[in-house]
């Protein structure tokens, strides 16, 4: 029971393939108190009865583009439960259309897009919760292989994704004052409602079966149970860093 009794807040549950979801039933095998956001009232139609199996605590609205939103979060976080131990940022979105074809195409407003709700809604979320989050709690990301190398049609998502990594290396010097550590999970791809917006991401998959290390493709489980090593005190002087959990694929020359 490595987070017994830690306070966790979970962003970007969707439905029961998401990355979050993994993490969060690894988290609650672990002993976690868990909470859950959803953007939307579609979302939140599905999230309810994933916290209800799950145990949660109670669920809240955060469209990470609000900072409204993102403020009531923080009262309704405070109010039910005083801080917070480990927050969970696995939100991602970019338009379909600039997941295809060309990225010299991309709009300005569709760059915008990606980059405001896949990368700059972790410092959002880390500035506003950083009054809530305890001496030795854990921020935890979700990035991809696409931030650091060329993967065909991730296009804008892999420019917000390396935006997001930077960002967690600027963001743990100034949470690691407060001795609050932060990392990003670099994931194998997973079929989820996010990757199947990526043109083609499905070849991938067979890619990774016949040429990673393991070979084999990774699991929402394989991330979760990352997820308990960062978010417990067994990583207690791991921050700032990018850990793949990708069944070694990162590691592939030619
Ligand atoms: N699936 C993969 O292959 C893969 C690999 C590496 C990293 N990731 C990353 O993992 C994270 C989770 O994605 P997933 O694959 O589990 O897909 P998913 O679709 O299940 O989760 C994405 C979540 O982002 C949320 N979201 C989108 N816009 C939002 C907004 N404005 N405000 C609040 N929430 C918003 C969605 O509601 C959803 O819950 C993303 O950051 C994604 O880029 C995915």
């Amino acid at each position: 029971m490595l987070l017994q009794n830690k306070k966790c807040l979970i962003f970007g549950v969707a439905n029961n393939k998401s990355i979050a979801y993994g993490i969060a039933s690894a988290f609650k095998q672990h002993g976690a108190q868990l909470a859950f956001s959803y953007a939307g009232e579609a979302i939140q139609k599905r999230v309810e009865p994933i916290s209800a199996e799950l145990g949660g605590d109670f669920t809240f609205p955060c469209d990470v583009t609000s900072d409204e939103q993102i403020a009531a979060a923080v009262e309704l976080v405070k109010e039910r439960w005083g801080s917070v131990d480990v927050l969970v940022h696995s939100v991602a979105f970019a338009h379909k259309e600039d997941l295809a074809h060309r990225f010299i195409d991309t709009s300005r407003d569709g760059f915008a897009t990606a980059l405001n709700i896949s990368s700059y809604s972790l410092t959002a979320l880390c500035s506003a919760f950083e009054p809530l989050l305890n001496p030795g709690a854990s921020v935890l990301t979700m990035t991809y292989y696409g931030a650091q190398k060329i993967i065909t049609n991730y296009n804008v998502m892999g420019v917000a994704k390396a935006a997001l990594e930077a960002s967690v290396r600027y963001l743990s010097v100034d949470l690691g004052a407060k001795d609050v550590r932060i990392n990003a999970i670099s994931a194998g791809p997973i079929k989820t409602l996010a990757s199947s917006g990526i043109s083609d991401f499905k070849k991938i998959f067979s890619h990774i079966e016949e040429h990673a290390p393991l070979r084999r493709n990774v699991t929402t489980e394989d991330v979760g149970k990352a997820a308990v090593f960062l978010a417990s005190d067994l990583a207690s002087a791991v921050t700032g860093e990018i850990m793949f959990v990708d069944c070694g694929y990162n590691n592939l020359g030619i």
